[in-house]
């Protein structure tokens, strides 16, 4: 079982993954999160990519693809020694047509199934204030914003006590590339999903934890429900 969170760059994709991956048994699987690891481990990919990624364009489909691929055969792996991973939370991927037709291929060619794509709708406005205020950290990933959610000793995590920065490509140019791009690759996918009657609307201009119960529910609608919980 797969879900997908789609929406613009500042929606809340990677803060409502965090929230919602332990809750649901899924693994949060974010191809902004596997890139930025490895651009910050100097890797060959990592140095491959970083140009692109830090103006804000694409990393092309068949790099991303094939991290996904990885993804997918790990989670396989777990689940048959026993783990908890029940299948992917995509956060971020697909973003092109053609990325949506690899994962079909590679979910169909497991026996595995997308049981649901949620889509977080954020007005323009909302998602560069957003998108400027947010701050990370380096250590763990976890995603602050200097407004609405802030780091209780400023440049320190709360969870691990990691350093907590402003991303490379939250600058306004990069920004507006990343949000350009959306309209023109990624929203296309939303009619392509809604077409195969797996998209679930929520609405993401409200706080966090309204979303979250917001997104819960939509996918108890689709017999996607917590772990433990009763399950199709
Ligand atoms: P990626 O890391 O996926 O970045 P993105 O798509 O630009 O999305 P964001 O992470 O900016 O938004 P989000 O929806 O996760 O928002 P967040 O939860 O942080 O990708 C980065 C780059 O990697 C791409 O540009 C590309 O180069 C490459 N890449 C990645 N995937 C790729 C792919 N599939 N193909 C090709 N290239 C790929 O929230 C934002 C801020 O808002 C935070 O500060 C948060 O605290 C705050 N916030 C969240 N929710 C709320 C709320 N309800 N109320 C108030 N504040 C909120
Ligand atoms: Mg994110
Ligand atoms: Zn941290």
């Amino acid at each position: 079982m797969h879900v997908i969170l789609m929406g613009a760059q500042g929606s809340g994709k990677g803060t409502q993954a965090e929230r919602l991956a332990p809750r649901l048994a899924l693994r949060h699987v974010s191809t902004g999160n596997l890139f930025r690891a490895a651009i910050a481990s100097g890797s060959d990919l990592g140095l491959a990519i970083k140009a692109a990624y830090d103006h804000g364009e694409l990393i092309a489909d068949a790099t991303t693809v094939s991290l996904v691929d990885l993804e997918l055969a790990s989670i396989a792996a777990e689940r048959a020694g026993g783990g908890s991973s029940r299948g992917a939370l995509f956060d971020g991927f697909p973003r092109t047509p053609g990325q949506a037709e690899s994962l079909n291929d590679l979910v169909a060619r497991r026996g595995e199934a997308i049981s649901a794509v949620i889509e977080i709708a954020v007005p323009l406005e909302t998602l560069v204030t957003r998108l400027a205020g947010r701050r990370v950290c380096t250590t763990c990933g976890r995603t602050y914003h200097v407004e609405f959610d802030p780091p209780t000793v400023a440049g320190v995590c709360d969870r691990c006590g990691g350093e907590v920065i402003q991303r490379e490509d939250d600058r306004p140019d990069a920004i507006a590339r990343r949000l350009d791009l959306f309209f023109a690759q990624t929203e296309p996918l939303l009619a392509y999903y809604r077409g195969l009657g797996l998209l679930e609307r929520v609405d993401g201009d409200q706080p966090v934890e309204r979303v979250t119960d917001a997104i819960a529910a939509a996918l108890a609608r689709r017999d996607v429900s917590a772990a433990g919980e009763a399950r199709s």
